[in-house]
């Protein structure tokens, strides 16, 4: 049986790291890291997480500050909002959360956050950093960032030569994971809903992430045995309408199949997720001390 990848207990060590570096910034009486999260409409999954990015943030001793706007909110009123937080000293990290309601040009939105506040990464100025290798000084997608930190638990920092299948082409994670594994000396192929023989070729990958979005797609016999498996995927299968099940959280990994291939594989929940929240954590913190000098 695979190795169970604990994601809950590495972002807890990554949130240690990083209210440690935020009470020696305070010693030094530099200004703590500030994170803004902004949040518009009324998306309940998006409230959860909301909630938790700022409670996180509070949790690491920074300067949290929440904007919670009605589902009407136009976009004007948006870029006046991040035009205030690009323009506040106070602030080193600027999250709108996603998705937007349909009338917000969501990418409008996001190229207007400074690429030095882009706490996310999306921004065009950090996207190019990070597919030139300027990895040094971009910001890296939380969830990309933390599913690589993940890998490196297992598998040590030396990944060269693997043969990497990332299933899923998003903005928001496949690519940029991509990214990352190609910055890594992996083997990197990039697969999605058009790929001709999709278990075959997750059947080649040393590390195999899922980034798709529909559950349990991912069979066991796709995973080559040994493999490392990173579920990014987080679905909620709804209640049945008779009987006493409850509604319950599965991946795009078909966990049990897979985890008797796998030589490791990370849980959902308690494995890619908490990880999302902790680097986005590091993200900040990093913004603060580059701005401290
Ligand atoms: N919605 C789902 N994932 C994310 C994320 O990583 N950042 C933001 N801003 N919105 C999201």
């Amino acid at each position: 049986m695979a190795e169970v990848i604990d994601g809950k207990s590495v972002a807890e060590d990554v949130v240690r790291s990083v209210k440690a570096l935020t009470a020696e910034l305070v010693v030094k009486g530099k200004a703590k890291p500030g994170l803004a999260v902004v949040i518009v409409g009324e998306d309940p999954a998006s409230q959860v997480y909301v909630a938790s990015k700022s409670r996180t943030a509070k949790e690491c001793g920074f300067h949290s500050l929440q904007h919670t706007l009605p589902a009407e909110t136009s976009e004007a009123a948006l870029l006046k909002l991040i035009a205030e937080l690009n323009a506040d000293p106070a602030i080193n990290g600027i999250l709108v959360q996603l998705p937007l309601p349909a009338h917000v040009d969501a990418g409008k939105i996001i190229q207007a956050i400074a690429p030095q506040k882009d706490v996310d990464g999306f921004h065009f100025i950090n996207v190019g950093k990070l597919g030139t290798g300027e990895l040094d000084t971009a910001f890296v997608p939380c969830t990309p960032a933390g599913s690589m930190l993940l890998i490196e638990r297992v598998r040590g920092k030396d990944l060269s030569g693997l043969n990497a299948v990332v299933v899923g082409r998003s903005n928001i994670v496949g690519k940029p994971m991509a990214s990352l594994l190609l910055a890594a000396n992996c083997t990197v192929t990039i697969a999605h809903s058009r790929t001709k023989d999709l278990p075959e070729l997750a059947r080649t990958a040393d590390i195999l992430v899922a980034a798709v979005g529909r559950p349990e797609m991912i069979r066991g016999d796709w995973v080559k045995p040994g493999a490392t498996v990173i579920d990014v995927g987080i679905n909620r299968i709804p209640a049945p309408e008779k009987g006493e099940g409850k509604s319950r959280l599965v991946g795009d990994v078909a966990y049990a199949e897979a985890a008797k291939a796998a030589g490791a594989i990370t849980p959902v929940p308690g494995g890619v997720g908490p990880m999302t929240i902790a680097m986005l954590m590091a993200n900040t913190l990093a913004s603060a001390y580059l701005a401290a000098g």
